[in-house]
Protein backbone atom coordinates (compact mmCIF):
# COMPACT_ATOMS: atom_id res chain seq x y z
CA UNK A 1 0.00 0.00 0.00
CA UNK A 2 1.08 3.37 -0.62
CA UNK A 3 0.35 6.13 2.49
CA UNK A 4 -0.92 9.67 1.18
CA UNK A 5 1.96 10.76 4.16
CA UNK A 6 4.30 9.45 5.93
CA UNK A 7 5.67 12.26 9.15
CA UNK A 8 8.77 11.21 10.62
CA UNK A 9 8.81 13.11 14.11
CA UNK A 10 6.15 13.89 17.13
CA UNK A 11 7.15 17.46 18.23
CA UNK A 12 5.37 20.16 17.26
CA UNK A 13 5.82 20.07 13.61
CA UNK A 14 5.12 16.81 12.89
CA UNK A 15 1.90 16.36 14.95
CA UNK A 16 0.42 19.84 13.93
CA UNK A 17 1.04 18.47 10.16
CA UNK A 18 -1.10 15.52 11.10
CA UNK A 19 -3.53 17.00 12.53
CA UNK A 20 -4.15 19.35 9.96
CA UNK A 21 -4.16 16.49 7.46
CA UNK A 22 -7.39 15.79 6.56
CA UNK A 23 -8.92 11.93 8.31
CA UNK A 24 -9.58 10.51 5.29
CA UNK A 25 -5.81 10.44 4.01
CA UNK A 26 -3.93 7.62 4.75
CA UNK A 27 -1.01 8.93 7.19
CA UNK A 28 1.62 7.17 8.92
CA UNK A 29 3.51 9.07 12.00
CA UNK A 30 6.89 7.68 12.73
CA UNK A 31 8.42 8.01 16.19
CA UNK A 32 11.60 7.78 17.01
CA UNK A 33 11.54 6.52 20.83
CA UNK A 34 8.04 7.16 22.94
CA UNK A 35 5.94 9.80 21.93
CA UNK A 36 6.97 12.23 25.25
CA UNK A 37 10.56 12.42 24.20
CA UNK A 38 11.08 15.09 22.05
CA UNK A 39 12.18 18.75 22.06
CA UNK A 40 8.96 20.02 22.02
CA UNK A 41 7.77 18.14 25.16
CA UNK A 42 10.49 20.22 27.14
CA UNK A 43 9.59 23.60 26.19
CA UNK A 44 9.85 25.59 28.63
CA UNK A 45 9.30 29.77 27.95
CA UNK A 46 6.83 29.84 25.44
CA UNK A 47 5.61 30.21 21.74
CA UNK A 48 6.53 33.85 20.21
CA UNK A 49 3.62 35.08 18.32
CA UNK A 50 2.81 38.83 16.72
CA UNK A 51 0.48 40.06 19.22
CA UNK A 52 -1.49 42.07 16.57
CA UNK A 53 -1.13 43.56 12.99
CA UNK A 54 0.55 46.45 14.66
CA UNK A 55 3.20 44.06 16.41
CA UNK A 56 4.11 42.56 12.88
CA UNK A 57 6.91 44.92 12.03
CA UNK A 58 8.62 44.90 15.29
CA UNK A 59 8.15 41.36 15.41
CA UNK A 60 9.85 41.08 12.15
CA UNK A 61 12.62 43.40 13.37
CA UNK A 62 13.62 41.82 17.03
CA UNK A 63 13.98 38.35 14.80
CA UNK A 64 16.00 40.21 12.07
CA UNK A 65 18.37 41.87 14.99
CA UNK A 66 18.43 38.53 17.28
CA UNK A 67 19.92 36.59 13.84
CA UNK A 68 22.07 39.22 13.05
CA UNK A 69 20.40 40.47 10.03
CA UNK A 70 21.44 36.85 8.45
CA UNK A 71 17.89 35.45 8.63
CA UNK A 72 15.89 35.00 5.03
CA UNK A 73 13.63 37.75 5.08
CA UNK A 74 10.59 36.52 3.35
CA UNK A 75 11.11 33.67 5.72
CA UNK A 76 10.92 35.73 8.31
CA UNK A 77 7.76 38.29 7.47
CA UNK A 78 6.04 34.72 6.52
CA UNK A 79 6.34 33.86 9.84
CA UNK A 80 5.10 36.60 11.60
CA UNK A 81 2.66 37.46 9.22
CA UNK A 82 1.08 33.81 9.87
CA UNK A 83 1.90 33.82 13.16
CA UNK A 84 -1.38 35.21 14.15
CA UNK A 85 -4.07 33.33 12.76
CA UNK A 86 -1.90 30.12 13.37
CA UNK A 87 -2.27 30.36 16.88
CA UNK A 88 -5.81 31.64 16.35
CA UNK A 89 -6.33 27.72 14.85
CA UNK A 90 -4.83 26.10 17.30
CA UNK A 91 -6.98 27.59 19.85
CA UNK A 92 -10.07 27.72 18.23
CA UNK A 93 -9.49 23.92 18.06
CA UNK A 94 -9.07 23.66 22.02
CA UNK A 95 -5.44 24.73 23.16
CA UNK A 96 -5.46 27.11 26.05
CA UNK A 97 -2.71 29.63 26.67
CA UNK A 98 -2.64 31.11 30.43
CA UNK A 99 -4.94 34.40 30.93
CA UNK A 100 -3.67 37.71 32.85
CA UNK A 101 -6.33 38.93 35.29
CA UNK A 102 -8.80 40.39 32.77
CA UNK A 103 -9.07 36.92 30.98
CA UNK A 104 -6.85 37.98 27.89
CA UNK A 105 -4.01 36.11 26.83
CA UNK A 106 -1.05 36.56 28.72
CA UNK A 107 1.95 37.54 26.76
CA UNK A 108 5.51 37.66 28.61
CA UNK A 109 8.96 38.97 27.74
CA UNK A 110 12.07 36.72 26.81
CA UNK A 111 15.65 38.14 25.68
CA UNK A 112 16.05 40.22 22.35
CA UNK A 113 11.90 41.08 22.58
CA UNK A 114 11.86 44.49 22.11
CA UNK A 115 7.82 43.62 23.81
CA UNK A 116 5.96 40.93 25.75
CA UNK A 117 4.86 38.57 23.16
CA UNK A 118 5.15 35.24 24.77
CA UNK A 119 2.37 32.82 24.97
CA UNK A 120 2.93 30.22 27.44
CA UNK A 121 0.65 27.74 29.09
CA UNK A 122 0.60 25.84 32.56
CA UNK A 123 3.07 28.64 33.51
CA UNK A 124 6.16 27.31 32.43
CA UNK A 125 5.06 24.10 30.80
CA UNK A 126 4.21 25.76 27.70
CA UNK A 127 5.47 23.24 25.36
CA UNK A 128 4.22 20.05 27.01
CA UNK A 129 0.84 21.40 26.85
CA UNK A 130 0.97 22.05 22.91
CA UNK A 131 2.44 18.28 22.61
CA UNK A 132 -0.02 16.71 24.86
CA UNK A 133 -2.72 19.10 23.43
CA UNK A 134 -1.52 17.75 19.44
CA UNK A 135 -1.55 14.64 20.94
CA UNK A 136 -4.75 14.32 22.46
CA UNK A 137 -6.13 15.45 18.59
CA UNK A 138 -3.98 13.56 16.62
CA UNK A 139 -6.27 12.01 14.03
CA UNK A 140 -3.79 9.63 12.64
CA UNK A 141 -1.55 6.17 13.43
CA UNK A 142 1.44 6.87 15.23
CA UNK A 143 3.95 4.02 15.69
CA UNK A 144 6.80 4.42 18.64
CA UNK A 145 10.15 2.94 18.45
CA UNK A 146 10.23 3.52 14.48
CA UNK A 147 13.99 4.64 13.88
CA UNK A 148 14.24 5.98 10.63
CA UNK A 149 17.41 4.54 8.68
CA UNK A 150 17.26 5.64 5.13
CA UNK A 151 14.57 7.73 2.92
CA UNK A 152 14.32 6.23 -0.84
CA UNK A 153 15.19 8.87 -3.05
CA UNK A 154 15.42 8.60 -6.19
CA UNK A 155 16.20 11.65 -8.46
CA UNK A 156 14.19 14.25 -7.26
CA UNK A 157 11.56 12.19 -5.79
CA UNK A 158 10.90 11.01 -2.46
CA UNK A 159 9.26 7.45 -2.70
CA UNK A 160 9.05 6.45 1.48
CA UNK A 161 10.78 5.43 4.15
CA UNK A 162 13.05 2.86 5.41
CA UNK A 163 13.44 2.10 9.37
CA UNK A 164 14.30 0.07 11.99
CA UNK A 165 11.45 -1.47 14.29
CA UNK A 166 13.95 -3.01 17.02
CA UNK A 167 17.46 -3.47 17.03
CA UNK A 168 17.82 -6.07 13.95
CA UNK A 169 14.29 -5.95 12.03
CA UNK A 170 13.74 -3.59 8.99
CA UNK A 171 10.27 -2.14 7.24
CA UNK A 172 9.92 -0.14 4.34
CA UNK A 173 6.89 2.11 3.71
CA UNK A 174 5.64 4.16 0.66
CA UNK A 175 4.19 7.56 0.57
CA UNK A 176 3.29 9.96 -1.75
CA UNK A 177 4.69 12.57 0.31
CA UNK A 178 6.59 12.57 3.17
CA UNK A 179 7.25 15.31 5.43
CA UNK A 180 10.56 15.19 7.97
CA UNK A 181 10.36 16.76 11.18
CA UNK A 182 12.47 14.90 12.94
CA UNK A 183 14.11 17.76 15.30
CA UNK A 184 17.85 18.70 15.73
CA UNK A 185 21.10 17.39 16.21
CA UNK A 186 21.20 17.98 20.36
CA UNK A 187 23.10 14.63 21.73
CA UNK A 188 25.52 14.75 19.14
CA UNK A 189 27.10 17.69 22.09
CA UNK A 190 28.09 16.63 25.11
CA UNK A 191 26.22 19.14 27.22
CA UNK A 192 22.76 19.76 25.85
CA UNK A 193 19.40 20.84 26.70
CA UNK A 194 17.04 18.08 23.87
CA UNK A 195 15.69 14.99 23.80
CA UNK A 196 17.95 12.21 23.71
CA UNK A 197 16.15 11.34 20.58
CA UNK A 198 17.52 14.21 18.79
CA UNK A 199 20.47 13.00 17.11
CA UNK A 200 20.84 14.12 13.69
CA UNK A 201 20.00 11.00 11.60
CA UNK A 202 17.98 12.17 9.28
CA UNK A 203 20.03 15.29 8.32
CA UNK A 204 23.23 12.89 8.01
CA UNK A 205 20.72 10.50 5.29
CA UNK A 206 20.22 13.99 3.56
CA UNK A 207 24.02 14.41 3.58
CA UNK A 208 24.67 11.02 2.05
CA UNK A 209 22.04 11.80 -0.95
CA UNK A 210 23.96 14.85 -1.67
CA UNK A 211 20.56 16.99 -0.90
CA UNK A 212 21.81 20.51 0.72
CA UNK A 213 22.20 21.35 4.45
CA UNK A 214 22.07 24.81 5.08
CA UNK A 215 23.94 26.91 7.95
CA UNK A 216 24.77 23.70 9.73
CA UNK A 217 27.40 25.81 11.64
CA UNK A 218 25.01 27.78 13.36
CA UNK A 219 24.41 26.14 16.41
CA UNK A 220 22.44 27.36 19.38
CA UNK A 221 24.09 27.37 22.92
CA UNK A 222 21.39 28.47 26.15
CA UNK A 223 22.88 30.64 28.60
CA UNK A 224 21.46 29.04 31.64
CA UNK A 225 21.51 25.19 32.44
CA UNK A 226 21.62 23.81 35.65
CA UNK A 227 24.98 23.04 36.07
CA UNK A 228 26.53 20.10 37.69
CA UNK A 229 23.68 17.59 37.20
CA UNK A 230 24.19 13.83 35.83
CA UNK A 231 21.28 13.78 33.37
CA UNK A 232 22.25 13.09 28.94
CA UNK A 233 19.27 16.39 29.17
CA UNK A 234 20.48 19.55 30.85
CA UNK A 235 17.83 20.78 33.07
CA UNK A 236 16.56 24.23 31.45
CA UNK A 237 16.43 27.81 33.19
CA UNK A 238 14.15 29.59 31.07
CA UNK A 239 14.70 32.50 29.11
CA UNK A 240 11.50 33.76 30.67
CA UNK A 241 13.20 33.77 33.73
CA UNK A 242 15.69 36.53 32.62
CA UNK A 243 12.47 37.69 30.99
CA UNK A 244 10.20 39.12 34.48
CA UNK A 245 13.22 39.75 36.86
CA UNK A 246 16.23 37.02 37.66
CA UNK A 247 19.56 38.04 37.07
CA UNK A 248 23.05 36.33 36.08
CA UNK A 249 25.76 37.17 38.96
CA UNK A 250 28.85 35.75 39.66
CA UNK A 251 30.05 33.99 43.02
CA UNK A 252 30.38 37.64 44.58
CA UNK A 253 26.87 38.58 43.18
CA UNK A 254 27.85 41.24 40.77
CA UNK A 255 26.30 41.38 36.97
CA UNK A 256 28.68 41.08 34.64
CA UNK A 257 26.86 40.79 31.80
CA UNK A 258 26.49 44.81 31.29
CA UNK A 259 30.09 44.98 30.67
CA UNK A 260 29.27 42.76 27.66
CA UNK A 261 26.32 44.07 26.15
CA UNK A 262 23.69 47.15 26.96
CA UNK A 263 21.14 45.00 28.01
CA UNK A 264 22.70 42.82 30.49
CA UNK A 265 20.48 39.26 30.98
CA UNK A 266 18.14 40.67 28.19
CA UNK A 267 20.69 40.60 26.06
CA UNK A 268 21.03 37.85 22.18
CA UNK A 269 20.97 34.52 23.49
CA UNK A 270 24.61 33.87 21.66
CA UNK A 271 25.64 36.92 23.61
CA UNK A 272 24.82 35.91 26.99
CA UNK A 273 25.91 32.23 26.37
CA UNK A 274 29.36 33.71 24.92
CA UNK A 275 29.68 36.02 28.03
CA UNK A 276 29.30 34.11 30.33
CA UNK A 277 31.79 31.19 28.75
CA UNK A 278 34.24 34.33 28.70
CA UNK A 279 33.67 35.76 32.17
CA UNK A 280 33.90 32.03 33.64
CA UNK A 281 37.44 31.32 31.82
CA UNK A 282 38.90 35.06 32.61
CA UNK A 283 37.87 35.16 36.32
CA UNK A 284 37.52 31.51 37.20
CA UNK A 285 34.63 32.47 39.47
CA UNK A 286 31.50 30.34 39.46
CA UNK A 287 28.25 31.91 37.55
CA UNK A 288 24.71 31.76 39.33
CA UNK A 289 20.94 32.55 38.19
CA UNK A 290 19.92 34.89 41.06
CA UNK A 291 15.65 35.34 41.41
CA UNK A 292 15.88 37.92 44.43
CA UNK A 293 13.54 40.09 42.54
CA UNK A 294 10.76 37.57 42.62
CA UNK A 295 8.15 36.88 45.52
CA UNK A 296 8.01 33.79 46.78
CA UNK A 297 4.20 32.87 46.12
CA UNK A 298 4.16 34.52 42.93
CA UNK A 299 7.25 33.03 42.10
CA UNK A 300 6.03 29.73 42.60
CA UNK A 301 2.58 30.35 40.59
CA UNK A 302 3.95 31.65 37.53
CA UNK A 303 6.71 28.97 37.41
CA UNK A 304 5.58 26.13 38.84
CA UNK A 305 7.44 23.69 37.45
CA UNK A 306 10.69 25.29 37.44
CA UNK A 307 10.26 25.47 41.05
CA UNK A 308 9.27 21.77 41.67
CA UNK A 309 12.10 20.29 39.69
CA UNK A 310 14.50 22.50 41.46
CA UNK A 311 13.24 21.78 44.77
CA UNK A 312 13.55 17.87 43.55
CA UNK A 313 17.48 18.87 43.06
CA UNK A 314 17.68 20.49 46.28
CA UNK A 315 17.08 24.72 45.47
CA UNK A 316 14.49 26.32 47.17
CA UNK A 317 13.60 29.01 44.87
CA UNK A 318 13.72 32.41 44.61
CA UNK A 319 15.75 31.89 48.25
CA UNK A 320 18.70 30.50 46.61
CA UNK A 321 20.56 31.06 43.68
CA UNK A 322 21.55 28.11 41.42
CA UNK A 323 24.96 27.43 39.67
CA UNK A 324 24.08 27.54 35.32
CA UNK A 325 26.12 27.12 32.33
CA UNK A 326 25.80 26.79 28.79
CA UNK A 327 24.58 24.17 27.10
CA UNK A 328 23.62 23.32 23.30
CA UNK A 329 20.25 24.10 23.09
CA UNK A 330 18.63 24.79 19.17
CA UNK A 331 20.23 24.05 15.44
CA UNK A 332 19.42 27.39 13.41
CA UNK A 333 20.96 25.24 10.52
CA UNK A 334 19.11 21.89 9.10
CA UNK A 335 17.86 20.64 5.73
CA UNK A 336 17.46 23.68 3.27
CA UNK A 337 14.20 24.03 2.30
CA UNK A 338 12.40 26.69 -0.01
CA UNK A 339 9.06 29.01 1.51
CA UNK A 340 6.45 26.18 0.39
CA UNK A 341 8.60 23.66 2.95
CA UNK A 342 10.31 21.92 0.78
CA UNK A 343 13.37 20.02 0.43
CA UNK A 344 15.07 22.39 -2.07
CA UNK A 345 15.62 20.58 -5.29
CA UNK A 346 12.92 17.71 -4.40
CA UNK A 347 9.25 17.66 -5.37
CA UNK A 348 7.40 15.39 -2.37
CA UNK A 349 9.72 15.84 0.11
CA UNK A 350 9.29 18.13 3.27
CA UNK A 351 11.40 19.52 5.63
CA UNK A 352 9.54 21.30 8.96
CA UNK A 353 10.40 23.02 12.50
CA UNK A 354 14.15 22.23 13.94
CA UNK A 355 15.45 19.89 11.56
CA UNK A 356 14.70 22.31 8.39
CA UNK A 357 16.75 25.43 7.38
CA UNK A 358 14.39 27.97 6.39
CA UNK A 359 16.75 30.93 6.82
CA UNK A 360 14.04 32.04 9.22
CA UNK A 361 16.31 32.24 12.28
CA UNK A 362 19.55 33.92 10.60
CA UNK A 363 22.44 33.27 13.02
CA UNK A 364 20.77 33.42 16.40
CA UNK A 365 17.11 31.98 16.98
CA UNK A 366 15.18 34.92 18.61
CA UNK A 367 13.78 33.19 22.10
CA UNK A 368 10.71 31.20 21.27
CA UNK A 369 10.02 31.40 17.62
CA UNK A 370 10.71 28.38 17.37
CA UNK A 371 7.90 26.64 18.09
CA UNK A 372 5.99 28.97 16.09
CA UNK A 373 8.06 28.11 13.10
CA UNK A 374 7.09 24.31 13.84
CA UNK A 375 3.56 25.28 14.00
CA UNK A 376 3.97 27.73 10.63
CA UNK A 377 5.64 25.83 8.25
CA UNK A 378 3.82 22.26 9.03
CA UNK A 379 0.68 24.25 8.42
CA UNK A 380 1.95 25.42 5.05
CA UNK A 381 3.85 21.91 4.33
CA UNK A 382 0.12 20.34 4.57
CA UNK A 383 -1.63 23.43 2.45
CA UNK A 384 1.36 23.08 -0.50
CA UNK A 385 1.19 19.13 -0.64
CA UNK A 386 -2.54 18.99 -0.82
CA UNK A 387 -2.76 21.60 -3.16
CA UNK A 388 0.48 19.82 -5.52
CA UNK A 389 -1.42 16.39 -5.02
CA UNK A 390 1.48 14.77 -5.95
CA UNK A 391 1.70 10.75 -6.65
CA UNK A 392 4.46 8.47 -6.79
CA UNK A 393 4.72 4.88 -8.22
CA UNK A 394 6.12 2.34 -6.12
CA UNK A 395 7.67 0.49 -9.22
CA UNK A 396 9.75 3.70 -10.38
CA UNK A 397 11.34 3.17 -7.06
CA UNK A 398 13.59 0.35 -8.18
CA UNK A 399 17.25 1.02 -6.52
CA UNK A 400 18.40 -1.83 -3.75
CA UNK A 401 16.87 -1.58 -0.24
CA UNK A 402 20.29 -2.30 1.55
CA UNK A 403 20.00 -4.38 4.50
CA UNK A 404 21.58 -1.88 7.88
CA UNK A 405 23.34 -2.67 11.10
CA UNK A 406 21.49 -0.83 13.61
CA UNK A 407 24.80 -0.88 16.11
CA UNK A 408 27.96 -1.83 16.41
CA UNK A 409 30.08 -3.09 19.57
CA UNK A 410 32.92 -0.31 18.59
CA UNK A 411 29.82 2.91 18.14
CA UNK A 412 29.35 3.57 22.34
CA UNK A 413 33.19 4.68 22.71
CA UNK A 414 33.26 6.36 19.50
CA UNK A 415 29.68 8.05 20.27
CA UNK A 416 31.01 9.44 23.50
CA UNK A 417 34.38 10.75 21.82
CA UNK A 418 31.99 12.62 19.32
CA UNK A 419 30.21 14.51 22.07
CA UNK A 420 33.42 14.96 23.98
CA UNK A 421 35.04 16.75 21.06
CA UNK A 422 32.31 18.51 19.62
CA UNK A 423 31.74 20.06 22.88
CA UNK A 424 35.36 21.19 23.27
CA UNK A 425 35.76 21.81 19.61
CA UNK A 426 32.52 23.00 17.78
CA UNK A 427 30.66 24.98 20.48
CA UNK A 428 30.61 28.14 21.95
CA UNK A 429 33.83 29.47 21.17
CA UNK A 430 35.92 27.95 17.80
CA UNK A 431 39.53 27.50 16.93
CA UNK A 432 40.13 26.87 13.22
CA UNK A 433 42.83 24.40 14.41
CA UNK A 434 40.67 22.53 16.20
CA UNK A 435 37.58 22.64 14.12
CA UNK A 436 40.39 21.40 11.34
CA UNK A 437 41.64 18.05 13.68
CA UNK A 438 37.96 17.23 14.59
CA UNK A 439 36.88 16.79 11.23
CA UNK A 440 39.70 14.95 10.39
CA UNK A 441 38.86 12.28 13.53
CA UNK A 442 35.45 12.33 11.90
CA UNK A 443 36.78 11.27 8.42
CA UNK A 444 38.45 8.55 9.97
CA UNK A 445 35.68 7.03 12.27
CA UNK A 446 33.73 7.27 8.73
CA UNK A 447 36.54 4.99 7.74
CA UNK A 448 35.50 2.14 10.26
CA UNK A 449 32.82 -0.24 10.26
CA UNK A 450 30.28 1.26 12.46
CA UNK A 451 26.60 0.90 12.83
CA UNK A 452 23.64 3.07 10.72
CA UNK A 453 23.16 5.27 13.00
CA UNK A 454 26.35 6.23 14.13
CA UNK A 455 27.42 6.37 10.68
CA UNK A 456 24.36 8.68 10.06
CA UNK A 457 25.55 11.17 12.92
CA UNK A 458 29.15 11.28 11.96
CA UNK A 459 28.04 12.91 8.61
CA UNK A 460 25.95 15.04 10.18
CA UNK A 461 28.89 16.51 12.54
CA UNK A 462 30.66 16.15 9.54
CA UNK A 463 28.73 18.90 8.01
CA UNK A 464 28.88 20.83 11.34
CA UNK A 465 32.47 21.24 11.17
CA UNK A 466 32.64 21.74 7.03
CA UNK A 467 30.60 24.85 7.17
CA UNK A 468 32.16 25.96 10.14
CA UNK A 469 35.65 25.77 8.98
CA UNK A 470 34.02 27.73 5.58
CA UNK A 471 32.76 30.62 7.35
CA UNK A 472 36.19 31.85 8.38
CA UNK A 473 34.36 35.52 10.43
CA UNK A 474 32.57 35.39 13.38
CA UNK A 475 28.77 35.91 13.18
CA UNK A 476 26.27 35.34 15.61
CA UNK A 477 26.29 31.68 17.36
CA UNK A 478 29.20 30.85 14.78
CA UNK A 479 32.20 32.70 17.12
CA UNK A 480 35.72 32.11 16.01
CA UNK A 481 38.77 32.62 17.75
CA UNK A 482 41.98 33.08 15.84
CA UNK A 483 44.55 30.68 17.33
C1 LIG B 1 13.41 28.93 27.15
O1 LIG B 1 12.38 28.76 27.78
O2 LIG B 1 14.35 29.61 27.56
C2 LIG B 1 13.56 28.28 25.81
C3 LIG B 1 12.85 29.08 24.83
C4 LIG B 1 13.46 28.92 23.48
O3 LIG B 1 14.41 28.17 23.29
O4 LIG B 1 13.01 29.60 22.57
Amino acid sequence: MIYDYIIIGTGIAGLNAARLIPKNKRVLILCKMSTWNCNTFWAQGGIASAVDENDIPAHIQDTLTAGVNYNDKNAVELLSKKSISTIKNLIDDGMKFDLNDKGELAYTKEAAHSRNRILHADGDATGRMIHIFLLENCPHEIVTQAVVCDLLIKDDICYGVQYFTNETNQKVVYAHNTIIASGGVGSIYRYHTNSTANAGEIQGIIAEKHLPLKDMEMMQFHPTVVKGTTFARKPLLSEALRGEGAHIVDENGYRFLFDYHKDGELAPRDVVSRSIFDYNKKTGLGIYLSFETFEKVAFKKRFPNIYSNLKELGYDLPFERVPISPAFHYSMGGIETSLDAKVKGMKNLYAIGEVACTGVHGANRLASNSLLEGLVFSQIAVENSSKDDFKITKENYDKPVINYVRNKEIDKDIKDNLREMMWTNAAIVREPAKLKTTLETIENYLKLDVGRLLFLRLLTAKAILKSALKRKESLGAHYIKEN
